[in-house]
């Protein structure tokens, strides 16, 4: 008998999947068992077909029933010994709360993508095919420096886009920026022992060099990018840009400082370590070429990434290394696996050599304009002159410096987030984790335009 409570938060047909699965797990209904039909349970039980159908398309998916064609469902054998003995059995060592992330209303962070842009269908299309194609790949291992169709489809794109001059030997898959980056560090602890990073900036990478006992010189970046004066008598031999969209700040590097850059890298083995992270969401002016393609042949390590406008659960990230440096890359890590899976690599690669990541590109572009566009309209109705808009015009998130806070960093997140909004704490960025101006990062690319409007209204209230 199953008993389904109509005023339960719990969908009809859950409880249903959960009540037959009790059932099956404590040998009540035993190995193939036939359930009754759909239509009778749905008049046993007086709900919808769908309910029940509901119940059984899950019971079926996780393998505890099978069907057998024009008969109906029957009960899959189970292992009872290592079945769980029931659904109530707690667990020995209790897990994660199911809501251990706070869900916000408003949700500011600057590294949130669009849900809806993840392109789900063609995704499974090429993922089922590249299950289909050549199942003997997943009895091996991969290309330690990843898969050569993603690294071919990737230097030609780079070249494209970027003006990224490399041999797809040289460029080298990896999981993530910390990733490359503890790649490098290794590389490069023979001979190096102090790393330049922005002021404010991205801190993943200086800790992850600080992790390798590198010295850290935090260096103040101004309109123009990092301070090449302040550069100077740090004394590094690495540095740690952004040039092409400052984080957190928003500031293109023009030509000449990257010239000058450039010709500090030259003076001596110094490297210059490029986060050209979203350089594909650029909604205004004409994309700067990378530091990378004005010297191909210099000491210049380009990073790039697919967390901005595929997705950063993937975990797919890249580095092109220069030729200088790949003999000792191949010698320090020879042995090692590419730590990112090959189905995924070669599902990228697919949809790469069909033409789908730049038509992907200019879409989530336009989607990511309008909404940046939404934003900057919202703040000038809510904000007015009260506070300045900075690092508009590329990227996932604005900058707003507020002319007279009314309190504390601390105290402006924790009044946001009992109004339901969440704030990125701008101070996160500053190795000091202090800030002498108050700002706020506000990511635009996980809201929607209706959200944009109401968090920024809200937010203005809070922050005025
Ligand atoms: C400057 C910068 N570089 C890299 C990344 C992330 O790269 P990945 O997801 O590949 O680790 C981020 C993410 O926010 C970033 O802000």
């Amino acid at each position: 008998m199953y008993f389904l409570d109509n005023d339960s938060t719990t969908p009809l047909f859950k409880q249903l999947y959960k009540q037959i699965r009790e059932r099956i797990l404590l040998g009540d209904l035993p190995a193939d068992t036939k359930l009754s039909s759909v239509r009778d349970m749905a008049i046993h039980l007086s709900i919808s077909r769908n309910t029940v159908d509901g119940a059984y398309q899950e019971l079926l998916a996780e393998g505890y029933i099978y069907s057998k064609s024009r008969s109906g469902y029957y009960v899959c054998p189970l292992d009872q010994e290592a079945a769980p003995k029931s659904l109530d059995t707690k667990p020995r060592a209790p897990g994660p709360p199911s809501e251990s992330v706070p869900r916000y209303r408003y949700d500011f962070h600057p590294a949130r993508l669009d849900p809806a842009s993840f392109p789900i269908r063609l995704w499974r299309k090429f993922l089922l095919e590249c299950l289909r194609e050549a199942p003997q790949k997943l009895s091996q291992y991969s290309d330690p420096q990843g898969e050569a169709e993603l690294r071919l489809a990737l230097q030609s794109y780079l070249e494209r886009s970027r003006g990224v001059i490399c041999d797809p030997q040289q460029l080298v898959i990896t999981a993530g920026l910390q990733n490359s980056i503890d790649i490098i560090a290794t590389l490069l602890k023979e001979q190096h022992s102090t790393v330049a990073v922005e002021e404010p900036g991205y801190p993943l990478a200086g800790n992850v060099f600080r992790n390798h006992n590198y010295r850290i010189a935090a260096v103040k970046v101004r309109s123009d990018g990092i301070a090449l004066d302040g550069l100077a008598v740090t004394g590094s031999s690495i540095v740690y840009v952004t040039p092409s969209h400052q984080l957190p700040l928003g500031y293109v590097m023009p030509v000449a400082n990257r010239l000058e850059l450039l010709e500090w890298s030259e003076t001596g083995e110094r490297f210059i370590l490029e986060d050209d992270y979203d350089s594909e969401l650029r909604y205004t002016g004409k994309p700067i070429p990378s530091l990378q393609g004005l010297r191909p042949d210099g000491n210049i390590i380009y990073l790039g990434t697919f967390s901005k406008v595929l997705s950063p659960a993937l975990r797919i990230s890249y580095m092109v290394l220069p030729q200088s440096l790949l003999a000792t890359y191949r010698r320090t890590f020879q042995g090692y696996f590419c730590p990112v899976s090959q189905l995924e690599q070669r599902t990228l690669s697919k949809f790469m050599a069909h033409g789908h990541w730049e038509r992907h590109i200019r879409r989530v572009r336009s989607t990511y304009k309008k909404k940046h566009d939404a934003m900057l309209t919202a703040i000038h109705e809510h904000f007015g002159s009260l506070a300045q808009i900075d690092g508009q015009g590329a990227g996932l998130h604005l900058m707003l410096k507020l002319h007279n806070p009314i309190c504390s960093e601390a105290e402006l997140l924790s009044k946001a987030q009992s109004k339901g909004i969440n704030l990125f704490p701008f101070t996160w960025t500053c190795r000091s984790g202090k800030s002498a101006t108050t700002k706020l990062m506000l990511g635009f690319g996980g809201l929607t335009h209706q959200e944009i409007e109401e968090g920024v209204a809200l937010l203005a209230k809070i922050c005025l």
